[in-house]
């Protein structure tokens, strides 16, 4: 058994009167890439804010790699190797695509003033260290045709294919993805799905991704996690979920979009 990356135990949060997560308690085991299921409004997204730092819990606690990290803000979260993904890609449209990468938040001397007035060498040799990873980057995900392009003339799934690619300028121990294949079409789907897979196994990254696409979810994710009103229904592999009852009838009750696609 290996051991778990994360470890979220009894974890609310209200908003007003309404419990979005509920004494919500799972593992995500190291190495894996588990997939976050369940209907519209069942907490998936406030689960992961609460996680990355991005909402403070009402209570319960997070724990990353054995340290309890409940309430710790996202920056911190991002220097130690936890990084999210956000539903709606977060590019800066008038940013080429390379200089998107470079943005991402590293330990670059030249954010600090004195460092760039009196070291200048310094400061031009990290950049261009920053600017080779960037381009590893965009070539690993095959968008190195796009490095200049605007990230805002960017097709939908080349932007979530990005958002992965912010992920990858740090050493990311674990990775949430929101959504990350909605509105993206086969083609890019699959390069996505790649792309995940070739981090899971080539770099060692942990995903947890919240997923709507079962056939998407089948081909990446052992184990799944079912989520209904705010807490953990089920647990276990894609084909168990399809099968499982509490499943079925959870989507059932809002329109089930839990169906096979042929
Ligand atoms: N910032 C917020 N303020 C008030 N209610 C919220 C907020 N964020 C989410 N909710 C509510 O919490 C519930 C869970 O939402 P969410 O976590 O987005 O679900 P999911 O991602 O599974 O669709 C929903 O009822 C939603 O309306
Ligand atoms: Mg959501």
């Amino acid at each position: 058994m290996s051991e778990n990356i994360l470890e979220i135990n009894n974890l609310s949060k209200y908003f007003g009167g309404l419990a979005a997560v509920s004494d919500c308690s799972m593992n995500v085991k190291k190495g894996t890439i588990t997939g976050i299921i369940g209907p519209n409004g069942s907490g998936k997204t406030t689960l992961f804010n609460l996680i990355a730092g991005n909402l403070k819990a009402s209570s319960g606690n997070v724990k990353f790699d054995k340290e309890n990290i409940t309430d710790v803000p996202s920056y911190e979260l991002f220097s130690k190797g936890l990084l999210r993904t956000f539903q709606i890609a977060h590019e800066f449209s008038n940013l080429s695509v390379l200089e998107n990468l470079m943005m991402v938040p590293g330990n670059q001397s030249g954010e600090k003033l004195m460092t760039a007035l009196f070291k200048p060498s310094l400061v031009a040799r990290e950049e261009s260290a920053v600017k080779e990873k960037a381009i590893e980057v965009v070539d690993f995900l095959n968008l190195g045709h796009l490095s200049n392009e605007l990230a805002g003339n960017l097709s939908g799934g080349q932007k979530k294919l990005l958002e992965l690619g912010r992920t990858m300028m740090v050493d990311a121990k674990l990775v949430l993805l929101d959504e990350v294949g909605a509105g993206v079409n086969r083609t890019l789907l699959k390069d996505l799905g790649t792309a995940i897979e070739k981090l899971n196994k080539e770099k060692g990254y942990t995903f947890c991704m919240i997923e709507h696409d079962m056939d998407f979810i089948g081909r990446l994710c052992d184990p799944v996690i079912v989520m209904a009103e705010g807490s953990v229904l089920f647990e276990g592999t894609v084909d168990q979920a399809k099968k499982d009852e509490k499943v079925i009838e959870s989507y059932l009750g809002r329109g089930s979009k839990l169906k096979e696609k042929n």
